[in-house]
């Protein structure tokens, strides 16, 4: 039986102060960089989400002394070179994060091992990650019929050959792949990209010390330097505060304050467009620590309107466009979403999920081939929606209960957890009202 979690609201308004939880993407690769690191490092900030634990795990199955205690996690790492052969599979679970760096990782390590993943993930291309470590030398055989899925054997090969590779699609997970082999390369390694995606591998790279060159959508690393363990600060995961975000500027009188969350400029499209569609943005305080920015920001509810998302601001919010669509159903006018084809490979084809799930809803949204149309505002009633076993799909549900006429019954809400296992509580704390079960 699919477990279901019933969200209803009377007239709702947010108001308060928000911490949310770690950074999902800047806490894989703090486990990940302390890891092939040699001596210790201290995490704070961990997002101690499943998909996260699934890396943390990963490494001490490689003999790596990992501690955690809730959000600090101590690493003391004796370097990928002493890493021991796993007994076992390594577990993926539902993260793509997990996999696609993981076989950067390991094609240059001196490890064989098996990477897995739930039926989700075991669905997911990977082929984006191991075309090009193939490329390098790295030995990537797939167990099952199919060479574009998990579960993929890999037998470390100490040294790999440099490449100086162009990236078919902006994706950040294919980037740090590429530039976690390039570090046992034999010569440099470029990855180049037509958009910029995330950063925060090249920038906790140069944190670890390692030296790397940026040169416009460009980025070069020798292999063969050492990293060293150092203490990494997790700001708050921007894309978790977006639900909350779209939830102010979409509910009247509301007004959140976001403390301390992530300002990476490759992330930070979501306020890009709020801000375009006429929802009130302040700044309030804006700090920078060990290569990450974040700071503090007001967002309040003010009429909304439709806008165009495309191009390069994609990257910069791809996981904000399930959440973003949902706000568009009540913004005067259309809302054009394109360039997003990337959105039918995430944990699920969420082009099509938010699309289905939406229009249960009485939105006006169609799908299009790389995004979608909608047309605002519509008022909501209530339904049944199916998170499809994904996190951000859930939650999508659970902020559209704020907009809509009667109660949201989400099915599966129990994917939340993998990025933000917190989030009811933090939806019951800024609506001062309990969900109805
Ligand atoms: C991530 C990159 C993005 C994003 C994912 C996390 C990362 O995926 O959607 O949630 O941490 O590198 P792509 O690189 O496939 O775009």
């Amino acid at each position: 039986m699919v477990e279901k979690r019933t969200v209803a609201f009377h007239k709702p308004r947010l108001d308060g102060e928000l911490r949310v939880p770690g950074d999902k993407s800047i806490s894989h690769r703090a486990i990940m960089l302390g890891s092939i690191a040699k001596g210790r490092t201290n995490i704070s900030g961990f997002l101690e989400g499943e998909d996260c634990l699934r890396t943390l795990e990963i490494f001490k199955q490689l003999g790596v002394s990992i501690e955690r205690s809730g959000t600090d996690v101590s690493i003391d790492s004796p370097g990928m070179a002493e890493w021991k052969t796993p007994a076992d599979a390594l577990y993926a679970g539902n993260s793509g994060t997990t996999a696609r760096l993981m076989l950067g990782i390991l094609a240059g390590s001196s490890v064989e091992s098996v990477l897995t993943g739930d039926e989700y993930l075991s669905k997911r291309p990977m082929k984006r990650v191991t075309v090009p470590l193939l490329s390098m030398g790295a030995s990537i055989a797939a167990e099952g019929p199919d060479s574009d899925l998990l579960p993929l054997r890999i037998k470390g090969m100490a040294s790999l050959r440099a490449i100086d590779y162009q990236m078919p699609v902006a994706s950040a997970q294919v980037k740090s792949a590429i530039l976690f082999a390039g570090l046992q390369a034999e010569g440099t390694v470029t990855v180049s990209e037509e958009t910029v995606s995330r950063d925060h591998t090249e920038r906790m790279l140069q944190q670890f010390g390692v030296d790397l060159q940026r040169d416009g959508n460009s980025v070069s690393l020798k292999g063969g330097q050492s990293l060293a363990g150092t203490d990494v600060l997790v700001p708050g995961d921007i894309s978790s505060a977006a639900f909350f975000m779209v939830a102010a500027a979409m509910i009247p009188d509301s007004e959140v304050v976001f403390v301390d969350v992530g300002l990476n400029p490759t992330r930070t499209g979501i306020l890009d467009v709020l801000e375009a569609m006429g929802a009130q943005i302040e700044y309030i305080e804006e700090k920078g620590q060990q290569g990450e920015p974040y700071g503090t920001v007001r967002i309040s509810h003010a009429a909304l309107r439709g806008t165009e998302i495309g191009g390069d601001m994609i990257p910069r919010l791809i996981d904000e466009l399930p959440t973003l669509a949902l706000l568009a159903t009540q913004a005067e006018g259309r809302t054009v979403i394109k360039d997003a084809e990337e959105l039918r490979v995430k944990e699920t084809d969420r082009i099509k999920a938010v699309t289905t799930e939406l229009k249960k809803l009485g939105a006006s949204i169609e799908e299009t081939e790389d995004g979608m149309i909608i047309e605002g505002p519509t008022s909501l009633t209530g339904g049944t929606l199916s998170s499809y076993g994904d996190h951000r799909l859930g939650m999508m549900a659970a902020i559209a209960a704020l907009a809509a006429s009667d109660a949201i019954t989400i099915e599966d809400p129990a994917c939340i957890a993998i990025s933000y296992p917190s989030f009811f509580e933090d939806l019951e704390k800024l609506t001062g009202s309990e969900d109805a079960e």
